[in-house]
């Protein structure tokens, strides 16, 4: 056993790229655990996108790390030493202990024996738990539908792309290297595979891999990637917004809308077009007309007379002209 604890800690908010200094590794004297408490030496610690963005002090779905903290990161550990008779010397465990060799606990998940440590971290950790959830509760996959997944090579991208094998879709991954794409498609099954890196036109990429347009996208990417998956959607289609590993350096805010609050905050955005209601018309009459006759609910209009000032009247609706509903009155009504 080492006598001292390395960890690193965070010294400063990255601006831009992870930079060296941002954080620091640091020795202190091995934690002593407290009377029902366990020391654990850390085996494996996760790695992931996500702590970019838990350095930063950016609107998130947990605190960001405070200065002169432990980095915070997922570890699967072993028991050192136990007060706590729960738990023996050579126990293996989750825990989420950061960026460090050892730390003290309460307790811990212990692992169920059969598969190799790793396994735990990642396809049976919340990597894989991201892409099982995501895909099947969000994504709803239906056999013959197309799922298209960015950062497929990584660590959800591969299990989204494989889990949706499974369902009965056509998978088409998105990866960085022309060696990531030959072994998403020999080794884990996907039917195609686009390296970003390389392809000149992703629209036209994705549209010949997904001719009958993409009905899932599992978004692991953001930013180019996305913009050209949103140019192929099939009717219908869902957008699974997992993640957007293209934007956790960015300085400054990418053009055009944010879409990091739609994730932080589980947000929906879902096309609508009224047409696909007019046999639910009845419906929606039989409840607004009382509430509009009992004035629960109030409408203005912005009555333009004469068919000859249509056009000048269309213009108000770009100008702000007109308030409520907007009508040509073209003759007097009946008396
Ligand atoms: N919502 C959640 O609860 C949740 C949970 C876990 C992960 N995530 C998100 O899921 C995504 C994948 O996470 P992971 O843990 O599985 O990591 P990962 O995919 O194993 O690693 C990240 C990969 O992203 C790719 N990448 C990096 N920069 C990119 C860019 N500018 N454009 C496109 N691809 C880029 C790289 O592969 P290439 O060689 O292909 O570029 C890299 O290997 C991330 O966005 C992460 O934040 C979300």
């Amino acid at each position: 056993m080492r006598n001292s604890n390395r960890q690193w800690i965070l010294k400063r908010r990255p601006v831009g790229d992870i930079k060296p200094g941002d954080l620091e590794l640091v020795e202190q004297p091995i934690p002593v655990p407290g009377p029902g408490q366990i020391l654990v030496r850390t085996l494996y610690l996760s790695l992931d996108p996500t702590n970019r963005i838990w350095m930063s002090d950016m609107e998130q779905y947990m605190p960001p790390v405070n200065l002169g903290e432990v980095m915070r990161g997922g570890t699967l550990s072993v028991v050192v030493q136990s007060n706590n008779d729960g738990f023996q010397p050579g126990d293996v465990m989750n825990t989420f202990t950061g960026w460090q060799e050892y730390a003290v606990v309460d307790g811990g998940q212990k692992l169920p024996p059969g598969l190799p440590l790793p396994a735990y971290m990642s396809v049976l950790g919340a990597t894989g738990a991201t892409a099982y959830f995501g895909l099947l509760d969000l994504g709803k996959p239906k056999e013959g539908e197309t799922v298209v997944v960015s950062a497929a090579a990584g660590a959800v991208g591969q299990i989204v792309g494989q889990i949706a094998k499974i369902k009965g879709c056509r998978v088409v991954g998105i990866a960085g290297s022309d060696a990531k794409c030959k072994h998403l498609v020999a080794d884990l099954g996907f039917d195609a595979a686009i390296n970003y890196k390389t392809t000149k036109d992703m629209r036209a990429a994705l549209k010949r891999e997904c001719p009958n347009g993409i009905d899932i996208d599992f978004e692991n990417a953001g930013g180019e990637i996305l913009a050209a998956v949103l140019d192929n959607l099939a009717m219908k289609a869902r957008i699974v917004l997992c993640g957007m590993i293209s934007q956790y350096n960015a300085q400054t805010p990418p053009p055009g809308p944010s879409l990091t609050n739609v994730l932080m905050k589980r947000a929906r955005i879902e096309g609508f077009i009224i047409i696909d209601y007019l046999p639910r018309f009845g419906e929606f009459f039989a409840e607004m007309a009382p509430w509009v006759m009992q004035g629960k609910i109030k409408y203005d209009t912005t009555i333009v007379k004469g068919i000859e000032n249509s056009l000048t009247a269309l213009d108000m609706l770009f100008t702000g002209g007109n308030t409520g509903k907007l009508l040509i009155q073209m003759s007097e009504e009946p008396g």
